[in-house]
């Protein structure tokens, strides 16, 4: 986990100065250089606060990532298909009602708790870094003006999933007022490169500068499974081996997504 500078961008707007200087202070980050061009920060990703959003840049490069919900196809043939593996890891069947209450333990940058929240589940998201926490905090409340329904149905939470899955497990936190999360979901990096064919997108690669390779993912799993009422879903890239292969329990059941698979663990 690198630390990241905020910066605010046009750098004469005096009133995003004083948003990313308030942030700064308030996620424990340290002030970055105003403005571009970006390649005036040393570090190698900063969190900007620009007029329309926060979002993540690289130095020198003036276009930023950040979550756009909006463009998220949970409609039409093609985007329903690349939602299916999950819904199924997750215990949703067609046709069926039921609808799981979701913690999603590393949110990342929400794609996958969105594709969930869409699908009607209540979604607890968990994210560690203090920077990928606010840009995907703002995400959801701009989401909420063209999709309120389903942002609603999001609450980000900002900590360590191995602290905060131990708290759910006790019924303490956000999660007291179901009992036990039906479902957990750990989708952690997966390290640079190995078991890929393809470069990796953008805001992946962004993320991975800002959260690092997840190394200690392999702790999650035990904690997801002692957390979960009723399945924990991993997401893996296609080829890869599961999460804590060489200690963890066999999963129950996998399913298949275009460059990726979903490992699911019935509890
Ligand atoms: C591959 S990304 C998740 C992408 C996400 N599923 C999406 O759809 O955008 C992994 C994220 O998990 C976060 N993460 C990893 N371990 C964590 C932990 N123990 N607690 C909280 N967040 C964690 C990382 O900071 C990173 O942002």
């Amino acid at each position: 986990m690198r630390d990241v500078p905020i910066t605010s961008d046009p750098a004469d707007d005096v009133s995003l100065r004083a948003r990313a200087a308030k942030l700064a202070s308030v996620l424990q980050l340290p002030a970055g250089h105003h403005g571009a061009p970006h390649a005036a920060v040393s570090a190698a990703v900063s969190l900007v606060v620009t007029r329309d959003r926060l979002e993540l840049r690289l130095a020198g490069d003036p276009r930023g990532v950040a979550p756009q919900f909006e463009r998220i196809d949970v409609t039409s043939g093609p985007g329903r298909s690349l939602q299916t593996p999950l819904l199924k890891a997750a215990g949703i069947r067609k046709g069926n009602p039921y609808r799981p209450r979701v913690v999603d333990a590393t949110a990342g940058l929400g794609e996958d708790a969105w594709l969930l929240a869409a699908a009607g589940c209540e979604v607890i998201a968990i994210e560690r870094h203090p920077a990928v926490v606010a840009v995907l905090m703002d995400a959801v409340t701009r989401a909420a003006t063209h999709n309120a329904g389903v942002a609603a149905r999001i609450t980000v939470v900002h900590a360590d999933a191995r602290v905060a899955l131990a708290a759910f497990a006790r019924g303490e936190g956000p999660v007291a007022a179901w009992g036990k999360p039906d479902v957990v979901h750990l989708d952690p990096m997966f390290p640079d490169h190995a078991g890929r064919k393809t470069a990796e997108r953008k805001p992946m690669r962004v993320l991975r500068l800002t959260a690092g390779n997840d190394d200690d993912a392999d702790v999650l799993l035990p904690a997801a499974l002692a957390t979960a009422g009723r399945r924990v879903v991993v997401k893996r890239p296609a080829h890869a081996p599961p999460l804590g292969a060489a200690a963890g329990p066999a999963c129950t059941v996998s399913y298949a997504g275009k460059a990726m698979r979903y490992d699911a663990y019935v509890v």
